[in-house]
């Protein structure tokens, strides 16, 4: 049977385990039938170079920081070395500090480093998305991970913040990008083990009980469902949905107690 990626050809930005979501995001793609490009940026580009022989299939890695704008402006032709459009992009990127922002510094979380998650983690779906519009004349998706951002968690602090900027900024993509048939949705994972997770202080208070408190249960050691959703809103299956949050967290959101 053919998957139900055949054919579309897929950005993932923000790979650099094989812990990551977007290493999933981008493994699940290939099965599905996709060719795929993952990005990262910085020191962490050579890991992500080692990380992609473990994916099935040979993945060109591009190098993007999503705050710098020679990077974003260079990467339709960077992308274009390899294929000559894109179907779907995968936003799967988040920085706070977590020294001064996360862990219960919430009331002295200072501006540059709020400003600074907040472009890394919620502005870039806009760069982002924008950079790769040249690529994407056809129609296409896009979409991102967020962490449900309508209630206040431990130690999630300033990140929360940010996440709510994510959830918004992907409502105003996908009223300004319907018209050209671009859908731009998220999936609101669970908690997972991955390198930022760990990076939070207090991590475990935030993981506390997920497990018992969802009906399907939880485990925040497999990505695999996470990137299932993300696959399955970057295929046809979705044709007329967007600006929406899928949550992938169990049935946790969903339960008062
Ligand atoms: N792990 C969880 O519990 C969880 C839950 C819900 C949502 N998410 C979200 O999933 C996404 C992926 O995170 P993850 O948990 O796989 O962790 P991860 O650390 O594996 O991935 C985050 C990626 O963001 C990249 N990144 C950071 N700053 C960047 C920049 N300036 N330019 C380009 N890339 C940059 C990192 O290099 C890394 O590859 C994030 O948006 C995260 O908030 C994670």
């Amino acid at each position: 049977m053919a998957g139900i990626l055949e054919g579309k050809k897929i950005l993932v930005a923000g790979v650099t385990m094989d812990s990551s979501i977007g290493f999933s995001v981008a493994r699940v793609a290939q099965e599905q039938g996709a060719t795929v490009l993952i990005s990262n940026f910085g020191r962490a580009l050579g890991i992500t170079r080692r990380i992609a022989g473990r994916l099935p299939a040979q993945a060109p890695v591009l190098e993007l920081d999503v705050t710098d704008d020679e990077h974003l402006a260079r990467l339709p032709e960077l992308i274009g070395e390899h294929v000559d459009s894109l179907d779907g992009v995968v936003h799967s990127i988040a920085y706070g500090n977590p020294e001064t922002l996360l862990g219960g510094k919430f009331l002295s979380g200072p501006w540059p480093d709020v400003a600074q998650a907040v472009q890394v983690s919620a502005y870039s779906l806009a760069s982002l998305t924008n950079a790769c519009l040249p690529l994407m004349s056809t129609g296409g998706s896009v979409v991102g991970l967020t962490f449900d951002a309508t209630v206040a968690w431990p130690a999630y602090d300033w990140m929360g913040v940010a996440k709510a900027g994510l959830e918004s900024c992907s409502r105003y993509l996908a009223r300004d990008l319907g018209p050209r048939g671009i859908r731009v949705n998220l999936v609101s994972a669970g908690p997972l083990r991955t390198l930022a997770a760990k990076a939070i202080p207090g991590f475990d208070e935030l993981e506390a009980n997920w497990d018992s408190r969802s009906p399907l249960g939880w485990d925040n050691t497999d990505q695999e469902p996470t990137a299932r959703a993300v696959v399955a809103l970057l295929s046809d299956f979705f044709p007329a949905t967007t600006g929406e949050i899928v949550h992938v967290d169990g049935g946790y959101h969903a339960m008062g107690a």
